[in-house]
């Protein structure tokens, strides 16, 4: 029987990880998965969440199954976070842990299908992800441009995708700091999205897996909360693998918002019972750490701290590259105006092949770099060798 299995290549983000590690040139430059990395080139474990671990070491009492909700303390700590104030906007809101913002974005889009969703409007290029999981479980979806050449966002094609859409369609938005382009709407198009998606019936989904590290926690949230204020429903897929850096504990969660307290119910036994499928329940540990940092107002301090960090970091280094104009023939510029860890940069495939071999710089085949991978060490080397391939 399994000779009769296709042989499937293995995903290109991951694969790049073996490719970077198994090469041995000391002055290696790795822009490819998407961690965050200091100034020195490391990704280290938060202090705050080192200081969660340690509490949660003395203090757990048991590792016994929780459900396939998981740990809700964790849940409803983040959406104060995620939703402001008011943050089950008048009972409407509710929660469930997922594994990491994957087991989220997986949940909502087969509960979508379960309610009847026969089609998503995605714009691209899109975390690649998205597309095999839509494609895993067979569910329809059409591209829109999602930027423009010059690197600003392609309201006009959103809205337009919108409006063309049938009943039982919905859109796939990124929350903030799209991946890959580093391209957000304003706010101004966040609001135009909002009506439009208002005034059609398309379903909103909306994946946050960035959240504070585009310009702050709150400013990372007012476009999902301003599509929010004006629809009657919405699923919202949540990442804390970047922005508590747990990327392996896997961490996120998967949030409804619907026109009734009571549709919320039968939301979630679906979404239970998909998740039980699935994995059962999700992971604990990484949840557990985040719950004790938002739960106590030093660690919260601790961990806000070391995110404004991340974020001046990740500020500096594109006021770097946007300062340095032209690398070849390509422009840097509008790298300065883009959020987040990702920004795609027009080179061709084999220009790709040619920065790794010649240059040992390591970036995705669609062009996207990881702008936390660039140091003050390396940063020079990197344009150089791009005005060099692309020159
Ligand atoms: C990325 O886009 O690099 C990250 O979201 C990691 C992943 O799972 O692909």
């Amino acid at each position: 029987m399994l000779n009769r299995l296709e042989p499937q290549s293995p995903d290109a983000l991951l694969a790049l990880i073996k490719l970077h590690a198994a090469d041995d040139r000391t002055d290696k430059v790795d822009l490819g998965v998407g961690v965050y990395r200091t100034g020195q080139g490391a990704t280290p474990v938060f202090g705050a969440i080192k200081a969660a671990e340690q509490k949660l070491v003395e203090t757990q009492d048991s590792k016994s199954y929780l459900g396939p909700e998981g740990d809700m303390g964790f849940v409803n700590a983040l959406m104060p976070y995620i939703f402001g104030e008011d943050a089950t906007m008048g009972g409407r809101i509710q929660g469930m842990q997922t594994p990491g913002g994957t087991g989220a974005v997986r949940l909502a889009v087969a509960l979508a299908q379960q309610a009847g969703m026969t089609k998503l409007h995605m714009g691209t290029p899109s975390w690649p992800n998205h597309a095999q999981i839509l494609g895993d479980i067979s569910l329809d979806w059409v591209p829109f441009e999602h930027a423009n050449a010059d690197g600003s966002a392609n309201v006009e094609a959103v809205l337009a995708a919108i409006r063309s859409a049938g009943p039982n369609e919905g859109v796939l938005l990124h929350g903030c700091c799209h991946n890959p382009t580093g391209v957000d709407y304003s706010a101004e198009d966040w609001e135009l999205i909002g009506d439009a998606i208002a005034e059609t019936g398309v379903f909103p989904i909306i994946d946050t897996a960035y959240q504070g590290l585009g310009h702050g926690m709150e400013e990372d949230a007012a476009g999902l909360r301003s599509v929010l204020a004006k629809v009657p429903e919405a699923f919202i897929a949540y990442s804390c693998d970047k922005n508590f850096g747990l990327y392996r504990d896997r961490v996120g969660a998967f949030y409804v918002l619907a026109k009734e307290h009571d549709t919320l119910d039968v939301a979630f036994s679906n979404a239970n019972a998909l998740a039980r499928a699935s994995w059962s329940m999700p992971p604990d540990h990484g949840a557990a750490a985040v719950r004790l940092i938002l739960r106590d107002e030093e660690l919260t301090t601790q961990w806000l701290d070391e995110l404004d960090q991340m974020r001046t970091r990740m500020r500096q280094v594109r006021e770097r590259l946007a300062e340095a104009g032209m690398a070849g023939s390509v422009d840097l510029t509008p790298l300065g105006r883009q959020n987040g860890l990702f920004s795609v940069l027009p080179v061709s495939k084999e220009q790709v092949v040619q920065l790794r071999e010649e240059h040992a710089i390591y970036m995705a085949g669609s062009g996207r770099i990881n702008v936390a991978g660039l140091t003050m060490d390396n940063i020079d080397k990197f344009i150089a060798a791009l005005g060099d391939v692309t020159g």
